[in-house]
């Protein structure tokens, strides 16, 4: 059986009181779930999270890291310093990163290698943008950043690893991968890694949808084979909207 995630994706939202305020309301919205749920607050308030949230099921988390564990790298945060705080899991490669902070492929396969190094868990995001689905090459854009961010990967490093697709054309616009269009990626992303791997590789690894999901399509999205839970932007900053699609998984 395959982990099912629902993770938050805090982006650069939320001060110190409002996050403590919000994972207040989580705390008395979020629903009994077998999934695991995580939340991703800014790096300034992951501290307090973490404090906030002991002894509850949800799991804080880092939305980047840099591969150094320490050194001249001004206003950087490294693995050590995320697990000093009890972080274990970061995500890594999201599209706004790649597309503001110029991450690409290179940087982020030291970066995995960091997080790898260090035991910790990696949530992988992906994902073509319009311009690639409309040439027809998402497919293989979403191949490559597979193949150059993560397949230098040993086959047992791969328990670390969570993927999360997400079509940058449906990060915060509103408009979604249809559940159709998620499966159909997600179903090749697991023979891309049986190809690289092994069937098992493939068949364990959990691969998150992320791209505009809200409590009215994220059941549907959910239902589909390949699709193993979501990394929500936007709706994660409300408690009832983040519940919502958490008792949908
Ligand atoms: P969104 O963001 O849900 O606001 O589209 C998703 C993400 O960027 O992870």
């Amino acid at each position: 059986m395959r982990k099912k995630i629902v993770a938050g994706n805090w982006k650069m939202n939320k001060n110190s009181s409002e996050t403590a305020d919000l994972l207040t309301q989580l705390t008395g919205t979020l629903p009994n779930t077998t999934a695991e749920v995580m939340v991703a607050p800014t790096f300034v308030n992951l501290a307090l999270a973490v404090k906030q949230m002991a002894g509850s099921s949800v799991e804080v988390v880092a939305q980047n890291m840099h591969f150094a564990q320490s050194g001249a790298y001004t206003g950087e945060i490294s693995s050590n310093m995320l697990q000093s705080i009890g972080i274990e899991t970061v995500i890594l490669g999201h599209s706004e990163r790649r597309a503001y902070f110029g991450e690409d492929d290179a940087l982020l396969a030291k970066k995995v290698d960091a997080a790898m190094d260090a035991d910790m868990r990696v949530i992988f995001c992906f994902g073509e943008e319009l311009q690639d689905r409309k040439a027809g090459d998402h497919f293989k854009v979403v191949e490559n950043q597979l193949k150059n961010g993560l397949f230098h990967l040993e086959t047992t490093q791969w328990k670390k690893i969570v993927l999360a697709y997400e079509p940058v054309w449906a990060i915060g616009t509103g408009e979604t991968a249809s559940p159709d269009q998620a499966q159909e990626m997600h179903a090749f992303i697991r023979k891309t890694i049986a190809e690289a791997y092994d069937q098992e590789t493939a068949q364990v690894v959990t691969i998150l949808y992320g791209g505009s999901v809200k409590p009215a399509n994220a059941n549907e999205i959910f239902s589909k084979p390949d699709v193993d839970g979501g990394l929500i932007g936007g709706a994660a900053l409300n408690a009832e909207d983040f519940a919502a699609i958490v008792a949908a998984i």
